[in-house]
């Protein structure tokens, strides 16, 4: 296949770590909050300060679209930014295509919020996104009456009609998906009445809490079977409140993973995101047997953080059942790695979703896996890993898709296998966490770049 890039594509051929990997570090804020903060000081009245905000390419796509929309939204300073809008109802019809570059989050959010203004927009991605899935967002949102025209299979670019008065939603997921969740409620904050949303399987709340922090009316019911049900009164008067955005766990994921592998490791990560709708890989992982403590468990900006001390562990194979898949749905592919090199079996149940993310996850981490002699089997939506007791052979050559998980999973995965891991680009790992090889090299990861 070929790629387009967003920036010049950048191979990597990653070594066994020649020592343990030892220190402390922080991972960039958390992408979900960061695209949600963005969003929401737009939509609020006043002006909100971010800290801690992700600067990767997805989340300066969302600043750039905001922008477009009527939005002031400026850096101040590394990850501190000044966000002031013109408030729900009042953003301006954006005079270009609004460009979300990698970032389904980006492009989902932001359809709701289209969707329930008075104008027409235009929206599309790079050749990762104009592939992914639209249809989970305009299905729901037709019903505020908004108009959606897209490629075939519901693909951007997709342009947008919305309505100045648009019609409360009620609707049920089909999918467990935050971004279809959140798109609704978006929408909902310029609809008078009750918007309600109820998902099956509880999914990651930073929009429910988020809108609370501003000053909207959201209520949150449990059903009997680990759903929710999410009310939220339209026309709420939002107003503008400073955001401290935590380390994202999804980020941490990698040197924690790396750390536990590598023989001898001993590290720290500081300041990590634990909101327990994230956390599904921590939980996880010490099932498998790994040394990973909570310290200085706390609550910053309205979510819990902690730090994580993480000490190579010998792992076992582990099976994940369907319904932690929510809360750790873009851990699956260094997961993968972490069970490759574990004693035993895994098996991640239910993770059909992962077929629509960045690239075909499922498909590609497979790939990743069987191309450096491990073996895998896909047994329906299951993924199996038989784990090599830390004999993992490499010297295989990883397709990344543009999907900046992959890059830094098999990062990973080369850090502890026999032959060296050749990666065809890595560039995309910015969309996420930029200077992901200087910090890892911080910790004696040793990649050449
Ligand atoms: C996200 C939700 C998840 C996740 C994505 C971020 C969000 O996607 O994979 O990286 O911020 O709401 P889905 O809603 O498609 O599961």
């Amino acid at each position: 296949m070929t790629q387009q890039t967003t920036s010049s594509t950048r191979p990597l051929r990653v070594s066994r770590a020649q020592a343990p990997l030892s220190g402390s570090i922080r991972v960039p804020g958390d992408k979900s909050i960061s695209h949600r903060a963005l969003m929401f000081a737009s939509l609020a009245k006043g002006t909100t300060h971010i800290s801690g905000l992700l600067e990767g390419e997805d989340v300066l796509c969302t600043a750039a679209a905001m922008r477009a929309l009527g939005a002031d939204a400026v850096q101040e300073g590394p990850g501190q930014w000044r966000v002031s809008g013109p408030g729900v109802g009042q953003l301006k019809e954006p005079d270009n295509v609004l460009d979300m570059g990698n970032s389904g989050t980006a492009a989902r959010l932001l359809s709701g919020i289209l969707a329930s203004h008075g104008m027409t927009s235009v929206m599309t991605g790079d050749a990762s996104l104009r592939r992914r899935p639209m249809k989970r967002v305009m299905d729901p949102l037709a019903g505020t009456g908004a108009t959606f025209l897209a490629r075939e299979g519901g693909r951007l670019p997709m342009a947008i009609r919305g309505l100045a008065d648009p019609k409360p939603l009620d609707y049920r997921l089909p999918v467990a998906s935050a971004q279809v969740k959140s798109a609704v409620l978006l929408a909902g904050l310029n609809a008078v009445g009750e918007t309600r949303v109820e998902e099956p399987v509880a999914t990651r709340d930073h929009t429910e809490n988020m809108l609370r922090h501003f000053g909207a009316e959201v209520s949150v019911e449990k059903t009997p079977d680990g759903g929710r049900i999410i009310r939220l009164q339209g026309r709420p008067n939002l107003v503008a409140r400073d955001v401290a955005v935590p380390g994202d766990p999804s980020s941490a994921a990698f040197p924690l993973v790396a750390a536990l592998l590598v023989a001898g490791s001993d590290i720290t990560i500081f300041g990590v995101g634990l909101n327990p709708l994230r956390t599904g890989l921590f939980t996880t992982l010490q099932e498998m047997g790994a040394q990973l403590e909570i310290l200085n468990a706390r609550t910053e900006g309205g979510e819990p953080v902690g730090d994580l001390r993480v000490r190579a562990s010998a792992l076992k194979g582990v099976e994940v059942p369907p319904e932690r898949a929510p809360s750790m749905i873009d851990e699956y592919p260094v997961l993968a790695v972490a069970a490759a090199y574990a004693s035993g079996v895994s098996r991640f149940c239910g993770v059909e979703e992962l077929r629509v993310k960045e690239s075909d996850r499922l498909a590609a981490t497979v790939a990743l896996l069987e191309n450096n002699g491990v073996r895998t089997a896909v047994e329906g939506n299951d993924m199996i890993v038989y784990g090599t007791a830390g004999h993992i052979p490499g010297g295989g050559k990883v397709e990344t898709h543009m999907d900046h998980r992959l890059a830094m999973s098999a990062s990973v995965m080369g850090l502890v296998a026999e032959k060296p891991v050749e990666i065809d680009d890595t560039s995309f790992i910015e969309t996420s966490f930029p200077q992901y090889l200087d910090l890892m090299n911080s910790i004696g990861a040793g990649f050449v770049a």
